[in-house]
């Protein structure tokens, strides 16, 4: 495990809830990370859905520099370059490619792989990866697949997203092999774009309370 990596199980351990973040204009970042920080967040991940993503990231970082925040939908060379010069602390990809493999490098370590099956997760342990993002959770399976993984793949750990909510978080996470979960409802696309700051701190405090209780 890499120390940044291990920055992240450190910042998850705290606030185990990675919000994952579709930015539509760099303007919104700064704010943005403000308000998860106050929510009590320490991780977020930018997707590259949208131009302004790389550019959210260095704002984001800029603004709030004890945010983790990383790269998601990160698909190739010039995924993990760009995101890596914008400031990233990790990337995250929804599953794994020759060419995207090839492409890390001695970046390698930095990032959380999809995984939807245990052949999957083999391979990316095979090829040095141990905490994996189990994607789509909830159609890869979810809490049930994540307690069957944990039989023969104990070494492994998961950063389950796609389909976790306020509902299901707290299961997730009571699981041993589950380091956080990811996910949109915190600050989904509607929130970043109508700036409402408040109301995505809110979110936050609520799933961190949600979680400890
Ligand atoms: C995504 O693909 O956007 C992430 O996995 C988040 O999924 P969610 O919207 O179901 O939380």
């Amino acid at each position: 495990m890499t120390p940044s990596l291990n920055e992240l199980k450190l910042a998850a351990a705290k606030a185990p809830v990675v919000p994952v973040l579709v930015v539509g204009s760099v303007e919104q970042a700064a704010p943005l990370a403000k308000a998860l920080l106050d929510g009590g967040l320490t991780i977020a991940e930018v997707t590259l859905r949208t131009p302004a993503g790389i550019g959210a990231i260095a704002a984001m970082k800029a603004a709030a520099p004890e945010l983790l925040v990383g790269a998601g939908t990160v698909l190739n060379g010039d995924d993990v370059r760009n995101s890596l010069e914008a400031g990233a602390d990790f990337l995250v990809s929804p599953g794994m490619s020759h060419g995207l493999l090839a492409a890390l490098g001695k970046h390698k370590p930095l990032l959380i792989p999809g995984i939807a099956t245990a052949s999957e997760a083999m391979s990316r342990h095979e090829e040095g990866f141990e905490l994996l993002k189990l994607f789509p959770a909830n159609i890869a399976g979810g809490v049930p697949a994540l307690k069957a993984l944990a039989g023969p793949l104990p070494h492994l750990q998961f950063m389950p997203t796609g389909g976790v909510s306020a509902d299901n978080a707290g299961d997730y996470l009571a699981l041993p092999n589950v380091v956080a979960v990811g996910g949109s409802w915190i600050a989904t696309k509607a929130d970043v774009e109508s700036g409402d700051w408040a109301g995505i701190s809110r979110k936050a405090r609520e799933a961190l309370s949600a979680i400890s209780s």
